[in-house]
């Protein structure tokens, strides 16, 4: 028996025998990753030795697995898809809130959980691997795809894609019908495109790509993440995917990088088509490889350039080999030359849309929630209400509600809207269900709709609003207002909502706002206006009955915001760890006169704010040491009361400050959360660790060091100065 397909030998010696039976073209064919679902790319596996699709399920992956094993070395194929937030493209998958929504849990089990539903439902389809998760940082609500994203903070980047990666690769392997390869992407700093231009140039110092969006990627890649999409854009005037130093310097020599890294769709085209990096197609092709792309995605042309060239002697074959074996190596690890190979209808039928999955779908819908405002109207008092009116179209909209990179989405080719509808519960159908159970009479008038300027049936909704006990307007904006090439100047609400909130709020009725949107929108009259407001970044199919839950009183809401609310588009960036050297006239005796003069300084709602039914209250800081000496790691402990009526959750946070710095460090960064449970009344002491190397920054020399000094220490219910208390520390 060949070596190669011998189970009995190690997956290394397996992959040196394959590689060296084969042929330069099947080599680069490995490199290879088409669409399966246009260009009749279908036709070109066997012609170009194709090692990879995308976009591809059902009968069309079935084919095109089995024509791969009946190729000269049977070499399996390996397929991708965005399952970013649930395996959305799949009807009978569940469907969890986007990553955006999920980060308001601050719940890392949680986020561990939807990767492995997720992974399970994917593996089961016959599909190996996940364009996800995202470690772009949101910091500018502009740009169409915030939703993909955890949310503003590095940091916390990082701790939640690792939980996420864990939860689609396992640590025991992925040779089974459970685990998938996780894709760290988009490598590196793509959403830090100037204005929020989607794809755009982005400039980013070394020292703050090695301070903010290295870090996370460090993290999962050591983690043992098995691959990294490059991102579109260029830094400082060099393409991701051209770009040695990011992809050979820092992820595979620095960080190890055990797998691969697949480019996004058509970077290498685009190098001479859209960047203007290189003369041709060929030149592109040089380039890519060079630079350290292993897997090409969507640039056909590629395949015969690559040949040419290391034919012509201009690239050395084993840059090849290189990028090969590591692609090999995945496909050996996850078990594809073996019996993991081919699924089975039975197989999938089990796993897609398991009750236990639409279970954890549905608690993080609830997680998701975050209560940004609430003047005492919830929870509803029993009795105290007989009709709600609720107007907005998002109230009835599943794809609004579900969010990019579901069925709504392009890549999704969705035969018709019935994609995920009779799963989805809307706000509507959640609210009623949950009235009607208390005889409370739910009308419904949309009044207005954010893709529709026209209509306009505002005076209709406060009509209704007028005969309610309690107004319940859903807005926000909805696909196609945001994604992938759909960025924003202006993020206020669209179609005639704004109209319709004035007019509802007219009528004179207790109004509660639900946004249900996809990232932060422009909403300072909402803040000041509405009576109650629940954010709600799409939050899942199962959101529907989670919102009604909390109106009703039933869920106690736990969520905290992972990203800051501009008041004006123009206030952004407005992220909370931000610098202190922000000129004003520091005058006590002219307070206001400075900084913006039309606008506050404050963002409409802070990084890390988030509200319950009970207050609570901070107490008694403590740390294990005043004075740290290199290298020592420091506790930290509060005492935390449960003041209100209700048991519930709170996400307790630690900042940093480092105090004097050789370089300027932001006021303030997040490094470390707790999230307690705490029954009414009662207190409890909440235990922190701040590893040492939390304190550091990236120096002049672009060396990683804490630097000896005085450092805050602050913990609390938020990002605002006004809900830390605060501490001195001092390092050796
Ligand atoms: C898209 C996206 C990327 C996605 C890839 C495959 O253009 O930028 O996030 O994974 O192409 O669909």
């Amino acid at each position: 028996m060949d070596v190669y397909k011998d189970q009995s030998q190690s997956y290394e010696k397996r992959c040196a025998d394959l590689l060296q039976r084969m042929t330069l073209e099947e080599k680069v064919g490995q490199m290879m990753q088409l669409p399966a679902n246009f260009d009749n790319n279908m036709d070109k596996l066997e012609s170009m030795n194709i090692g990879s699709y995308l976009h591809c399920t059902g009968d069309m992956m079935r084919e095109l697995q089995t024509r791969a094993e009946k190729t000269r070395l049977g070499i399996p194929l390996i397929f991708g898809i965005d399952a970013i937030h649930g395996h959305c493209f799949d009807n009978r998958a569940t469907v969890f809130p986007t990553q955006l929504g999920v980060s308001c849990s601050w719940n890392r089990d949680l986020i561990r959980e939807m990767g492995a539903v997720t992974a399970r439902e994917v593996r089961a389809n016959g599909i190996h691997w996940t364009f996800s998760p995202v470690l772009c940082v949101g910091r500018d609500a502009r740009w169409g795809r915030v939703d993909e994203t955890f949310g503003e903070d590095p940091w916390l980047i990082g701790e939640m894609a690792a939980e996420m990666v864990e939860g689609y690769q396992g640590k025991e392997g992925f040779a089974n019908w459970e685990k998938i390869l996780a894709c760290g992407k988009h490598y590196a700093a793509y959403g830090e495109a100037d204005g929020g231009r989607d794809a755009y140039e982005a400039d980013v110092s070394r020292r703050n790509m090695l301070t903010y969006f290295l870090p996370p990627f460090e993290k999962i890649v050591k983690d043992g993440c098995a691959t990294l999409m490059a991102g579109y854009q260029a830094i400082n005037g060099e393409p991701c995917s051209a770009s040695r130093w990011l992809l050979r310097d820092q992820a595979k020599e620095s960080w190890d990088l055990d797998g691969f890294i697949v480019t996004d769709w058509d970077n290498i085209g685009s190098l001479h088509t859209k960047q203007k990096v290189a003369e041709d197609l060929k030149e592109a092709a040089y380039i890519a490889v060079t630079a350290g792309n292993d897997m090409i995605m969507t640039t056909p042309s590629f395949y015969k350039h690559t040949i040419e060239l290391v034919k012509e002697g201009r690239l050395d074959e084993s840059m090849i080999n290189d990028s090969v074996r590591r692609i090999l190596m995945a496909k050996f690890r996850l078990g594809l030359f073996d019996e993991y190979r081919h699924t089975s209808p039975e197989r999938e039928a089990a796993a897609l849309g398991r009750e236990d999955h639409w279970e954890a779908a549905a608690q993080a819908s609830r997680e998701s929630l975050v209560l940004l405002k609430n003047e005492g109207i919830l929870p509803l008092k029993p009795g105290a209400v007989k009709t709600i009116t609720l107007v907005g179209a998002n109230a009835d909209d599943v794809v609004a509600q579900l969010g990019d990179w579901s069925f709504g989405s392009m890549q999704a080719g969705a035969s018709d809207d019935s994609f995920h509808r009779d799963v989805t519960v809307t706000l509507l159908a959640g609210l009623k269900e949950r009235a009607e159970r208390e005889g409370i009479t739910v009308n419904f008038v949309k009044g207005a709709d954010p893709l529709d300027e026209n209509l306009d049936e505002c005076d209709q909704a406060a009509a209704a609003a007028r005969e309610a006990d309690l107004t319940v307007a859903c807005v926000g904006d909805t696909l196609k207002l945001h994604g992938e090439f759909h960025d924003r100047a202006n993020l206020d609400l669209t179609g005639k909502q704004q109209k319709l909130l004035e007019a509802v709020k007219a009528a004179g009725t207790p109004l509660c706002v639900v946004l249900l949107a996809s990232k932060p929108l422009t909403v300072p009259w909402i803040k000041e206006n509405a009576d109650a407001l629940v954010c709600a970044f799409n939050p899942g199919a199962k959101a529907g009955e989670g919102i009604a839950e909390v109106l009703f009183g039933d869920l106690n809401p736990m969520g905290k915001l992972t990203i800051s609310f501009p008041h004006h588009a123009g206030q952004i960036p407005v992220h909370y760890n931000r610098f202190s050297g922000w000129h004003s006239m520091n005058d006590p005796a002219m307070p206001g006169e400075e900084r913006y003069i039309d606008m506050p300084e404050e963002p409409l709602f802070v990084f890390g704010e988030g509200m319950g039914f009970s207050p609570f209250s901070y107490a008694d800081l403590k740390v294990s040491k005043s004075v740290l000496q290199q290298g020592e790691d420091l506790e930290v402990s509060v005492s935390v009361k449960n003041e209100g009526d209700y048991d519930g959750w709170e996400i307790v946070q630690l900042y940093i400050n480092d105090q004097f710095s050789s370089l300027t460090t932001p006021v303030k960064e997040l490094r470390g959360f707790k999230r307690v449970y705490i029954r009414s009344g009662e207190t409890v002491t909440v235990d922190l660790t701040l590893p040492f190397e939390e304190l550091s920054l990236i120096n002049a020399d672009l060396q990683r060091v804490v630097e000896p000094g005085r450092f805050d220490i602050m913990v609390g219910a938020s990002s605002r100065d006004e809900d830390l208390l605060k501490t001195v520390i001092r390092v050796e």
